[in-house]
């Protein structure tokens, strides 16, 4: 210490404006939540929360887990080219989707089992959707009725996922009453032929409804919350089939038929009044054969990595679609995303929207409607200050020049190229 500091007693008026005690926040939801500031740390408190069975079942994908590795990546590997000295103090991140409007530029993606993951399922998501102003998907899997979601999202917009099953009558039965209940879009997927190898699921045990073995209630002492809830509400049905007793793969493979070809699919597109979305396509010759039969969006996305492992990276196959069909069709994409700099890449790069699967999920797991609500937020606040630190005011401006996509993994040169 130097000599010559001269010091004194510090004074009332001194310390008055360091002491800033926070009232303490009461609600313990709320305390939780508001200490996440990425999808992260949402996956962390999901993770603590969550049996085991639950939470491997949405984190986990196929095989290895290649496909998701790579393609959050490929979003951790983008490099922004920011434009400086533009007026960004007010920044618009909505625009019009399928001919609607949207607030941002994600939406909720379709998720089965949902009430697994946490009691409140899809009726939280839809809330939150509602709340936040986008599109909240409803998969053929989910574990609430398309018009109880409608009733959860009555202004806004509903999707309906539909996987074309054995017993077509059923099926389509399920978009008459997506039609009957205003849902606007119906986005079919196109890359479950058969189920892929969720090994963790097997190595779980995971059955639907969850089973009470030794293993799951060991599991559960430090997860009380999660199993009061479960065990307290209405018990777990789908919105679409009756209830079911045995493991996932057990119970797609029974449901899913593999003999779908594009023929079937204009045959649905032909029963369908509103717009028309195909979701799973992972080539650009592919999204050239749907946007040829007529489609209105392509859904770039391999399932968040749990069908086919080493499968594409949708973000790097975006460019390519997009000269080849972009004029053509709208296109989206998913798998991934975990923060709103990735949602703002994929716009940059020709995306018209995207949608999030487990960054909604982990909130979810992590506070209920609460957690979604929570995770929206975070997501929202990345892409409008990555918006504003890009030098851009609305989705418009954002331009492939914002963007370089760094590749790790190139192709190595086949013979004869
Ligand atoms: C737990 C879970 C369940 C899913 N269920 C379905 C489903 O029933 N139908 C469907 O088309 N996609 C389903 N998906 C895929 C999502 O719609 C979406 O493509 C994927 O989650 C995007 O990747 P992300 O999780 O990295 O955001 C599911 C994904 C997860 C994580």
């Amino acid at each position: 210490m130097n000599e010559k500091t001269r010091r004194r007693l510090p004074n009332r008026h001194d310390l008055a404006p360091l002491m800033q005690f926070k009232k303490p926040e009461l609600n313990a939801t709320k305390r939780r939540l508001d200490k996440a500031l990425t999808i992260e740390d949402l996956r962390r408190i999901a993770k603590r929360r969550t049996p085991r069975a639950a939470f491997d079942y949405t984190d986990g994908s196929a095989e290895a887990e290649l496909s998701i590795g790579r393609a959050r990546q490929a979003f951790a590997d983008v490099e922004f080219h920011p434009a400086i000295l533009r007026d960004v103090s007010k920044v618009s991140t909505g625009w019009d989707v399928l001919g609607a409007p949207v607030s941002l530029p994600f939406g909720i993606a379709p998720t089965g089992f949902t009430r697994m993951m946490h009691t409140e399922g899809e009726i939280a998501g839809a809330h939150a959707a509602a709340r936040a102003g986008i599109p909240f998907a409803l998969s053929t899997m989910g574990t609430t009725a398309i018009e109880d979601v409608k009733a959860a999202n009555p202004y806004g917009r509903n999707w309906f996922q539909l996987y074309m099953w054995k017993d077509r009558d059923r099926s389509m039965a399920l978009v008459e009453r997506a039609v009957a209940a205003g849902f606007d879009t119906l986005m079919v997927t196109v890359d479950v032929p058969v189920a892929g190898a969720r090994l963790r699921d097997k190595r779980n045990g995971m059955s639907i409804p969850p089973a009470l073995t030794l293993g799951t209630v060991v599991n559960a002492i430090p997860r009380p919350q999660w199993w009061f809830d479960f065990l307290t509400t209405e018990p777990l049905s789908f919105a679409s089939l009756d209830r079911w007793s045995g493991t996932v793969a057990e119970l797609l493979d029974t449901m899913f038929d593999p003999t779908v070809t594009f023929d079937d699919l204009a045959w649905i597109r032909s029963q369908w009044p509103g717009k028309f979305v195909v979701k799973g396509i992972q080539t650009v010759a592919d999204a050239r054969a749907v946007t040829d039969l007529g489609v209105d969006g392509v859904l770039l996305s391999n399932h968040g990595g749990r069908q086919l492992d080493r499968a594409p990276i949708p973000f790097h196959l975006l460019p390519e679609v997009v000269a080849e069909v972009g004029g053509d069709v709208e296109i989206m994409l998913d798998t991934g995303i975990m923060s709103g700099a990735d949602v703002v890449a994929a716009i940059a790069m020709g995306a018209r929207f995207t949608l999030i699967g487990r960054a909604y999920l982990y909130g979810l797991m992590a506070g209920g409607e609460a957690g979604v609500d929570r995770a929206i937020a975070i997501l929202t606040d990345q892409v409008e200050r990555t918006m504003r630190l890009l030098g851009v005011t609305c989705l418009e401006e954002l331009t492939p020049q914002h963007v370089t996509q760094l590749v790790r993994l190139a192709p190595r040169q086949r013979a004869g190229e």
